[in-house]
């Protein structure tokens, strides 16, 4: 079978509500979005993916659908979307969705069906269940498990016109779909056809390894300090994760041109990622997992821990291992529900943060797998100064402040400082275009303010800079294009103990590259095991002068090429 051509793709993500506001409401929108397409074609990206833009009352910023088969009116009108798919595809580009297919809104028509009537023909569509036996409906600890919602609070919410509790792993505005009930999935799958059809490209799934649930919901074990059970083991790659995508693969992908289809899985370990993208199981091209972007946190959820270099290159180093010979990788530093890499992992200070941004991205970029750039993280956007929780607007963030501090006694001021390291608003303040007001993203009020910083990172200042990050990342894309080695080359970790480096080789037939990154804000030499084969290497990137002997600046980056 030829190499699929995803293989070769860079995918960017647009968080629609904070890419660019048209008509002036303070919230992005798909005319906003058709009039900056040439920036994100000017990168060079070959995929773009929109996060959710149907129909919703936006109680998870759209991951909470009400019509699959419409456009939420913030955004605009399927006239509207037509023609951004047809920009998209103009400029030699593809047009991911996001199915966010785990969950409805509770406002969707199924869920109001299902809600009515213990006889409705859609009860069966959600999980439904009558309280704890011997416990009085409705009232504390009478929920049918004792798990706790992924936002704050118990997993269950009780709807007193039957008397029964539904199931919402997120918000209880989130029900979750039966997908044990084959009239959930074919549902699903028409849907999924009629965008196709519509001519979109692939879908990114939303938390997909969610979908099968251990049908007894048995409860969680509740970890010491919290209020609730952990259910994840029993709703996480559920015994028939598998098969619901096999059938779905069948009934949706089977017969069309090759699409690009990505699964969310929070929770997926490396020998299932290597069962869920094997070709000949016909399931997805890629998952995202979660390990590297959990290396900052412990089991405390009130702590912050500093990064191990080591142990983020000993998740990614299995990673690559793992999906050599059979699967494929994804590759994410961001996205709209982690904090911006720079401040993160790199140094969002004046000195540092456009090197360790672009030494983050180079060293992402030239691992195996497809890349994913996500909005605003080609400028090096940073975290936000957020001065209270009266700034968060995120769903999660204000669930966990309200868990943490109204019933778990923990201190304000301790929880702010973890929603400013890791909440998910940091990723979601409006895309900075340029210096003028509300940084070019608005004429209206941002609803999300709007990072202070945007004076100095603005898309207008890094175009007019050839060494900003911007065109960095145009560079990284355009090597991945040029050179097979990025796409194909198999990858060897090097000094993997080191606490500042992190060094690779990629090889491919009779081409070899070296690519060395370090992570400290001091200058380190790399003592590399096969120093002198690479000593008339030629320097094919740097984000800092060449170096000499191995010995790198602060944040310095390099890739050396060289034939076997
Ligand atoms: C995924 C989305 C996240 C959303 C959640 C529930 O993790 O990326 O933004 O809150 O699913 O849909």
């Amino acid at each position: 079978m030829d190499n699929p051509w995803w293989h070769r793709a860079v995918v960017y993500q647009i968080y629609p509500r904070s890419f660019a506001d048209a008509d002036g409401d303070g919230m992005g929108d798909l005319r906003g979005i058709i009039a900056r397409l040439d920036h994100i074609a000017a990168l060079g990206v070959d995929v773009i993916w929109l996060s959710p833009i149907c129909t919703s009352p936006q109680d998870d910023n759209g991951y909470d659908i009400s019509d699959y088969q419409d456009i939420d009116p913030l955004f605009g009108t399927l006239a509207d979307f037509d023609e951004l798919l047809a920009a998209v595809h103009d400029r030699g580009m593809r047009l991911v969705m996001d199915l966010v297919v785990n969950h409805s809104s509770d406002e969707h028509a199924w869920f109001q069906q299902s809600r009515a009537a213990l006889n409705s023909p859609k009860r069966d569509w959600y999980w439904w269940r009558p309280a704890r036996a011997g416990m009085e409906p409705g009232t504390p600890g009478a929920e049918p498990n004792n798990w706790g919602s992924v936002f704050g609070g118990s997993a269950w919410e009780y709807d007193p016109a039957t008397g029964e509790y539904y199931l919402h792993i997120f918000s209880r505005k989130q029900p979750d779909l039966n997908w044990e009930n084959s009239e959930v999935r074919e549902a699903v799958y028409a849907m999924m056809n009629w965008w196709l059809d519509r001519g979109v490209d692939g879908f990114r799934m939303d938390v997909i390894d969610h979908i099968s649930k251990d049908t007894s919901l048995p409860d969680g074990a509740v970890p010491q300090g919290s209020l609730y059970g952990v259910g994840a083991p029993h709703y996480m790659n559920g015994p028939r994760n598998h098969e619901f995508l096999h059938e779905m693969h069948e009934r949706v992908f089977a017969g069309r041109e090759p699409l690009l289809t990505v699964a969310e899985m929070p929770g997926v370990t490396i020998d299932e990622a290597i069962r869920y993208t094997d070709p000949a199981r016909r399931e997805v091209d890629m998952v995202f997992q979660f390990e590297h972007v959990f290396v900052d946190r412990g089991p405390d959820p009130w702590l912050l821990y500093p990064l191990r270099l080591p142990v983020l290159k000993g998740i990614l180093g299995r990673w690559q291992a793992g999906l050599a010979d059979v699967g494929w990788n994804s590759l994410y530093w961001n996205n709209h529900d982690q904090p911006r890499v720079v401040s993160r992992y790199g140094d969002d200070s004046p000195e540092f943060r456009v090197r360790s941004a672009k030494m983050l991205g180079a060293i992402l970029h030239l691992h195996r797998g497809t890349p994913y750039v996500y909005q605003g993280e080609e400028l090096g956007m940073t975290n936000a100064p957020f001065a209270s929780i009266a700034d968060f607007r995120d769903i999660e963030a204000l669930g966990h402040f309200a868990q943490a501090t109204e019933h778990e006694g923990h201190a304000p001021e301790d929880v702010l400082t973890v929603l400013r390291a890791r909440g998910r608003d940091n990723a979601r303040t409006p895309m900075q275009w340029d210096d003028s007001p509300q940084a070019g993203f608005t004429s209206g009020t941002p609803w999300l303010a709007v990072n202070p910083n945007y004076t100095d990172i603005n898309a207008a200042a890094a175009a007019a800079d050839p060494d900003s990050v911007y065109h960095f990342y145009r560079k990284l894309i355009a090597l991945r294009h040029e050179e097979p080695v990025v796409v194909y080359g198999d990858f060897t970790m090097l000094l993997p103990d080191h606490e500042q480096l992190y060094a690779f080789t990629r090889r491919h037939d009779d081409v070899e590259l070296l690519v060395i990154g370090n992570f400290s804000g001091e200058r380190v030499r790399a003592d590399l095991p096969s120093a002198e084969a690479w000593a008339g290497a030629e320097l094919v990137v740097s984000n800092a002068p060449a170096p000499t002997d191995f010995d790198l600046e602060p944040w310095q980056v390099v890739i050396y090429r060289r034939r076997a």
